[in-house]
């Protein structure tokens, strides 16, 4: 027997946001779906979104869940998440909101809350009309477990987002590995290379951090750079911002523009800009790279 908190219990029980929405055609109003999972793996979300065009406002979602107690908590969760959300704000929700709506779910199920995301993501695409093996997912990546159909760019993803550490971890929120076990040592190659590139990113800070951020190293790789911002927000700028009623959180990272969303009173303060390029971007030219563009999202 699962340990489910309350809050998925309430939601499984009283689920208001299934079913599907038609589109009824009605002006300036489009409707979108986004699939994820099949039935025959055990779990598949098909996620309906109603959406303004002029403000791309979402009006309604609705689900249609096939799977467990916590797949069906979970798509009430995200719905409860994204309603009355632009879409720009919805694409900002992660599993681990989900998650933490939900009030936890138990390890083993945490795969629920990513297939919410991914439904809600695939469900956008549509919407933009940008076919989903064009966008970073799986599909771009080499398949690491062929029983759950399942590459190392989604596995690589799932571990960085959630600091996991473990092949079974990686099993608990994507399934890869659950199966017939087979790609298990190959998960474990990867958390080993993600651990690898986040202990690089460590060095080249503490390097950059003794040497007062004027020697020259060699170019971080993706993931170390993106490592190595995440450090300079949480150490040296979010303590900072925090102490004045903000905060900052990464968003994403495209090359050298830093995507960040200023939170509290940083997001609603007239002198954000200026937060930005004194507190934030010169910080992080200053440890990282010196051409980084800090943008908030
Ligand atoms: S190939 Fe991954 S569980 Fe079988």
């Amino acid at each position: 027997m699962w340990d489910y908190t309350d809050k998925v219990l309430e939601l499984f029980y009283n689920p208001q946001h299934q079913g599907a929405i038609e589109d009824n055609g009605e002006a300036g109003i489009k409707v979108a779906v986004g699939d994820v999972g099949s039935i025959a793996c055990g779990d598949a979300l098909r996620l309906h979104l109603k959406v303004e065009e002029d403000t791309e406002k979402i009006l309604e979602a609705r689900f249609q869940t096939f799977g467990c107690t916590s797949a069906i908590a979970s798509s009430e969760a995200l719905v409860e998440l994204i309603k009355g959300k632009t879409l720009d704000e919805a694409l900002k929700v992660t599993n681990k909101e989900i998650a933490n709506y939900l009030g936890g779910l138990p390890e083993a199920k945490m795969h629920c809350s990513v297939m919410g995301q991914e439904a809600l993501e695939a469900a956008i695409y549509n919407y933009r009309g940008i076919p989903l093996n064009t966008h970073e997912d799986d599909d771009e990546g080499a398949l690491v477990c062929t029983c759950f159909g399942i590459s190392d760019v989604k596995i690589r993803r799932v571990i960085v987002e959630n600091n996991l550490t473990t092949a079974e971890e990686v099993t608990n929120y994507v399934k890869a590995g659950g199966g017939c076990g087979s790609c298990l040592a190959n998960i474990d190659d990867i958390i080993v290379s993600v651990q690898k590139e986040k202990a690089s990113a460590t060095a080249v800070s503490n390097s950059l951090s003794q040497t007062n951020g004027k020697s020259a190293v060699k170019p971080l790789t993706p993931v170390q750079k993106i490592a190595l911002i995440q450090r300079v927000l949480d150490e040296e700028v979010r303590p900072v911002l925090i102490a004045d009623g903000g905060d900052v959180e990464l968003f994403d990272v495209e090359g050298d523009r830093v995507k960040v969303i200023l939170q509290g009173a940083c997001g609603s303060c007239s002198s954000s800009t200026a937060t930005l390029k004194i507190a934030i971007e010169s910080r992080l030219r200053d440890r990282v790279s010196k051409d980084l563009v800090v943008e908030a999202v």
